[in-house]
């Protein structure tokens, strides 16, 4: 028996071989690995909580683990530096929050376009903030937190995560509201904030209620109020903080995710479709609603959906960080 592959399909097999090899990995059955999500802030923070409850469930539909890694550092700009510049295929994406559209007016030299520089894939949860402070803080109510702090001088810690966190808007914006001076203390999220907070080295963080809402209920923290116009279902006993004298104060966190430019449709398609699915699986639906977070509506859970909105937003945002005037190079 002749075991000789003959000359002509050898290299046949070889050339086919070589031109699988050169293949894009999303031109097979994508995905064929693991994907990353990768995440500004630190584990245990709200974003990291929203993102690994997601990448959980879309693992499931997609048949592949979504990997959460967190690329911490500059207000959530290292990460979208990270993302806009990774290889687009199919492998990375990024979630972000409000940050995506604050970042140009806040960083005079920011390495990307958050218009531009990304494929949209789908907006995914909105969420909540609120107000805490240390548990032993002495003032009962937002009114007694006022006086104190103005007492206080500039002395009252106010924790955040950089200038881009939604914690560091909030809290811009609540100085603002509240006429008073505060020492504010960075960290890479609101995650080691909180644990500050538990640990009585900061007095006040503004966040989001995925990452506050089981310390709320286990009296961990003082709750002072919540950023939204109505009070929430999940806390129905806080009044607002525009219920409570700040007219106008209102923020609602949301997130999105994003691709590097160039990523193939068919990887944004599948990876859209498969945050959808979670966002309908029911124990995600429950965990998501006991954490105060509300699942947008069908028209923004897609590529269009998120584009519009962050280009909204931007605009919206400009002339707001203007006036607070902080910026960083
Ligand atoms: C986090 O995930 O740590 C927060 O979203 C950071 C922030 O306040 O923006």
């Amino acid at each position: 028996m002749n075991f000789n592959i003959p000359r002509t399909a050898a290299i046949a097999g070889a050339v086919l071989a070589s031109l699988a090899c050169a293949m894009p990995a999303w031109s097979q059955a994508y995905p064929v690995k693991p994907i990353t999500l990768v995440v500004p802030f630190s584990a245990g923070g709200p974003t990291d909580v929203v993102a690994r409850l997601l990448a959980a469930a879309m693992g499931k539909t997609l048949g592949q683990t979504v990997l959460v890694e967190n690329k911490t550092g500059a207000g959530g700009t290292i990460s979208a530096t990270y993302t806009a510049r990774a290889t687009p295929d199919g492998y990375t994406f990024l979630i972000h929050h409000n940050g995506m559209a604050t970042a140009p007016a806040l960083y005079r030299k920011l390495s990307y376009k958050p218009l531009a520089d990304f494929e949209y894939v789908s907006q995914v949860v909105d969420v909540p903030m609120t107000l805490v402070g240390r548990k032993d803080l002495p003032a009962k109510d937002f009114k007694e937190l006022q006086a104190w702090a103005k007492a206080q001088g500039d002395k009252t810690n106010l924790a955040h995560a950089g200038l881009g966190a939604v914690s560091h808007l909030c809290g811009v914006l609540l100085r603002q509201a509240m006429g008073v001076e505060m020492t504010t203390v960075p960290f890479q999220g609101t995650g080691p904030a909180m644990n500050a907070l538990l640990a009585g080295q900061v007095d006040l963080l503004c966040d989001q209620t995925t990452s506050t809402t089981p310390f709320i209920k286990a009296g961990s923290v003082k709750l002072y109020g919540v950023t939204t116009p109505s009070r929430l279902k999940t806390l129905p006993e806080t009044p607002t903080l525009q219920e409570q004298g700040l007219k106008g104060f209102q923020i609602v966190v949301w997130h999105g995710i994003y691709a590097p430019k160039g990523t193939p449709k068919e990887a944004i398609e599948k990876f859209g479709a498969a945050l959808r699915t979670a966002l309908k699986d029911p124990a995600v639906v429950q965990r998501l609603t006991d954490l105060g977070a509300v699942i947008p509506s069908e028209e923004k859970l897609n590529p269009e959906g998120l584009r519009t909105w962050l280009d909204q937003e931007t605009q919206r945002y400009a002339p707001v960080i203007k006036a607070a005037g902080q910026f960083a190079d």
